[in-house]
């Protein structure tokens, strides 16, 4: 029996606790599964998408079935309520936070809202595109900086670019597909300076991810008043990429004039959802610590492999694959995996998410079977 037939096999009879060997590096007790709900074991294995495996919790999904008695209603005033709570964590007041249809919407909105018709971004290369190319489409032009040779953000490149044209520089820290983090101090140096010239949008979506707790947000900017746009999603450390919630936070001037061009929504059940996950912290650190076992396993593998990866902070791995990524796609998808598709232009690097301890381990396997 191979290790895909062992696993689904094991993971069926429920016996997996039991098992010596490498059953019980998987292992999740039965109470853990009833409380976090990994995914089951598909076919192919999809780690292309930088999904919590996990999730959405015991108690958000309670949340959700609790929500169906008030989905006759529209969303407002519980949006209201979540966003409540979102400013007291963030330590803003309410009307700096917007509700979006997962942060996508929050990117999108701010996109059209300050670069449509003709105003520029400016965005490192390769980043997160949902902004750029939905502000595309909206006559937004896009001025593309190159990363650094470290794969980092060259801010000091960025802001020399910024011009009367620009209406919005995006950072994505850590950054997708590279999944690493700008230094604090490079950060927070330009990101003073780019705030003082033009709009600076931080997307935030792994920020939970971080390993020094001590890492700044940008929140703290936008606290201090500068011209700053924080995005954070529920997508990923919560667990609910499914249910398409996510927020903004920013000045009072600058929520006004999102709020004024764009009507940003989300769901009832995700809002009610979401306000369950802000207190389910036991599912929260439950996230976190399996995403660092996941990545352990990959890293692992890769330094067994000698394949050259960069420091994540996220929830995937950007390795160099030293050969072309669509030969590699093929090839791992003939294995029954799906990694991360091509970042031009390092077009021999591979972006894989982390997955649940069986599914890296398959990962893991058919990396080894291609290589080897
Ligand atoms: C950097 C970054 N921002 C935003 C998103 C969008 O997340 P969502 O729309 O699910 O909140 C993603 C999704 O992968 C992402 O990688």
């Amino acid at each position: 029996m191979n290790r895909r037939d062992w696993i689904r096999n094991t993971a069926m009879s429920g016996s997996m606790a039991l098992m010596g060997g490498f059953g019980s590096l998987y292992a999740l007790s039965k109470e853990e599964r009833q409380k976090f709900h990994p995914r089951p074991l598909d076919k192919m294995i999809k780690l292309s998408s930088n999904e919590n495996p996990y999730g959405p919790s015991e108690i958000v999904r309670n949340a959700i079935r609790d929500s169906l008695d008030i989905a006759c209603r529209y969303p407002y005033s519980y949006a209201d309520e979540l966003a409540e709570m979102l400013a007291e964590k963030e330590g803003v007041a309410r009307e700096q936070i917007i509700i979006t249809g997962g942060s996508t919407e929050a990117l999108k909105a701010c996109g059209i809202t300050f670069a449509a018709n003709g105003g520029e971004i400016i965005a490192g290369r390769p980043t997160f595109l949902a902004m750029m190319t939905y502000a595309k489409q909206w006559g937004a032009e896009v001025k593309w900086v190159p990363l650094n040779e470290k794969k980092e953000y060259d801010m000091a490149a960025i802001s020399n670019a910024v011009s009367e044209k620009t209406g919005l520089v995006f950072l994505c820290n850590p950054n997708n597909p590279t999944s690493n983090l700008l230094p604090k101090e490079i950060l927070l140096k330009y990101s003073e300076e780019i705030a003082r010239k033009t709009i600076l949008f931080s997307d935030e979506a792994y920020y939970d991810f971080i390993d020094d707790p001590d890492y700044p947000s940008l929140v703290s900017m936008v606290k201090e008043g500068k011209q700053v746009i924080v995005s954070r999603t529920f997508s990923k450390v919560y667990g609910m990429a499914g249910l398409r919630i996510g927020y903004l936070v920013t000045t009072p001037e600058l929520a006004e004039k999102v709020r004024n061009n764009v009507m940003a929504y989300s769901n009832v059940p995700a809002i009610q959802g979401a306000k369950a996950a802000l207190a389910d912290t036991e599912f929260y650190d439950f996230s976190l610590q399996k995403n660092k076992e996941a990545k352990d396993m990959i890293c692992a593998t890769l330094d067994e492999l000698n394949l050259e990866y960069l420091p994540s902070q996220t929830n995937f791995v950007f390795f160099h694959s030293g050969r072309p990524i669509h030969e590699l796609h093929r090839s791992m998808m003939d294995q029954g995996v799906q990694i991360g598709r091509p970042f031009p232009p390092y077009t021999d690097w591979c972006r894989i998410s982390t997955g649940t301890l069986e599914e890296v381990g398959l990962f893991t396997d058919a990396l080894k079977k291609v290589y080897i």
